[in-house]
């Protein structure tokens, strides 16, 4: 747990009158297994806090710090304090599965959030699942991460829904019909959602005119970005996360393709692609699940709020894990009793959860039904644009998608 968790509860102090006999002890170990159940709701975290992904490890721990702040500060769930123990899984899916299989054995916690890379969630949840211990993704869009079993949740959209989202955006609102593909072959994400956005193109009618794969390891994009160029696309769709993004948009600017000829999925969000990358990536658009400017019910609150405490704009990975968050404590005061099977079945009666990101209701499949945002990238800032395909009722009809761009 970080100093500011921690102090957050000493501060509150709500049930904490007797340090609970079950906490952990320096030397990492923790007491009788049974005593913790008693005095705290333990959920465990694992996100990659370190490692090539560390700004969605990060941002999903701020999120959930200051979701567990507020809950505690109004008295907890059910008049006990919600711990959250956090594990970094060092951006590596191997660690993943040790982290959630120590969170579960070692510090008994009742549910788990995490992670961001459907990787890594893929790794976490199959653990998760056999132990029988819900686990909830803020924010990992690969279909396969819900499918591992009854106990592995998520609080987004899917990339089955995400990719035709995106070839929508660009044939229709952009007009755009020779597009270009350019992923990791190699990661869960990337792959699969090029994969869906590639299938909905080529049934809208439009034209795949080249894709190229890289792996993850690769640094130098220069010899794929020259031959998607000679393909002539009118448009490079690169569902990629934003460690890749930062170099392929450098590069390519290097080579005459401009920020305005991409258009990505959620992987590209964090501050460091606006950082790092922002006038590369001037005029791009990409599908995401908020932005800091969304104009619906409960964005307002969570942004001043956010920027209050950590002093930037929160990205969605961090309105995300706010929402997962809020949502798990939501349903751990609804079940009707403290086991984790029960809190698994809280989890999947959700409806219409008001959160941050939209309202969420936890469908058979256990994933959520929501809108997805299009994001503009404009004077390094995250910009919403439009929302698309919202069954949710987040989206006031008055707010729905703005006209398309004039070029
Ligand atoms: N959807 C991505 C994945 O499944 C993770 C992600 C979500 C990254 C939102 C950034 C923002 O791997």
């Amino acid at each position: 747990m970080t100093s500011a968790a921690a102090l957050a509860l000493a501060v509150v102090g709500v049930g904490c009158g007797n340090k609970p006999s079950g906490d952990i002890k320096p030397d990492g170990t923790n007491g009788p297994a049974t005593a913790p159940a008693a005095t705290e709701w333990r959920v465990g975290a694992y996100f990659s806090l370190s490692g090539e992904d560390s700004a969605f490890g990060v941002d999903s721990r701020d999120g959930i710090e200051l979701a567990v702040d507020d809950i505690n500060k109004a008295g907890g769930i059910k008049k006990k304090p919600m711990k959250v123990l956090f594990e970094d899984d060092k951006s590596k899916p191997e660690e993943a599965s040790n982290k959630v299989l120590q969170l579960i054995d070692r510090d008994k916690v009742v549910a788990i959030l995490g992670e961001v890379a459907s990787s890594r969630s893929r790794s976490g949840g199959i653990i998760a699942n056999k132990k029988k211990i819900p686990m909830i993704t803020p924010s990992s869009t690969s279909p396969d991460v819900t499918r591992i079993g009854p106990f592995v949740f998520r609080v987004c959209f899917t990339d089955d829904v995400q990719g035709p989202t995106g070839a929508e955006f660009v044939i229709k609102k952009l007009g755009k019909k020779k597009i270009a593909i350019l992923f990791a072959s190699d990661d869960l994400y990337s792959s699969g959602l090029a994969k869906e956005f590639k299938d909905a193109v080529t049934k809208m009618g439009g034209e795949i005119v080249i894709e190229k794969k890289f792996l993850k390891k690769e640094t130098n994009f220069t010899t794929y970005i020259n031959e998607i160029k000679d393909a002539k696309p009118e448009i490079i769709y690169a569902p990629v996360y934003y460690n890749a993004m930062v170099p392929i948009a450098r590069q390519a600017k290097a080579v005459g393709v401009k920020g305005d000829m991409f258009m990505g999925g959620d992987g590209w969000d964090a501050e460091e692609l606006l950082k790092d990358a922002g006038d590369e990536m001037e005029g791009a658009y990409f599908t995401n699940h908020y932005a800091p400017d969304v104009p619906w019910p409960n964005a307002k609150a969570f942004l001043t709020k956010y920027q209050d405490r950590f002093k930037h704009p929160p990205t969605s990975v961090a309105a995300q894990a706010y929402d997962a968050t809020n949502l798990l404590a939501d349903a751990i005061g609804r079940a009707t009793s403290d086991t984790p099977e029960s809190i698994r079945d809280a989890i999947a009666s959700t409806k219409n959860f008001g959160g941050a990101t939209g309202n969420i209701t936890i469908n058979a499949d256990r994933n959520a039904d929501k809108a997805v945002v299009v994001v503009k990238i404009h004077d390094k800032k995250f910009t919403y644009f439009a929302t698309v395909g919202d069954k949710s009722g987040t989206v006031p009809a008055a707010t729905a998608a703005p006209a398309p761009e004039k070029k």
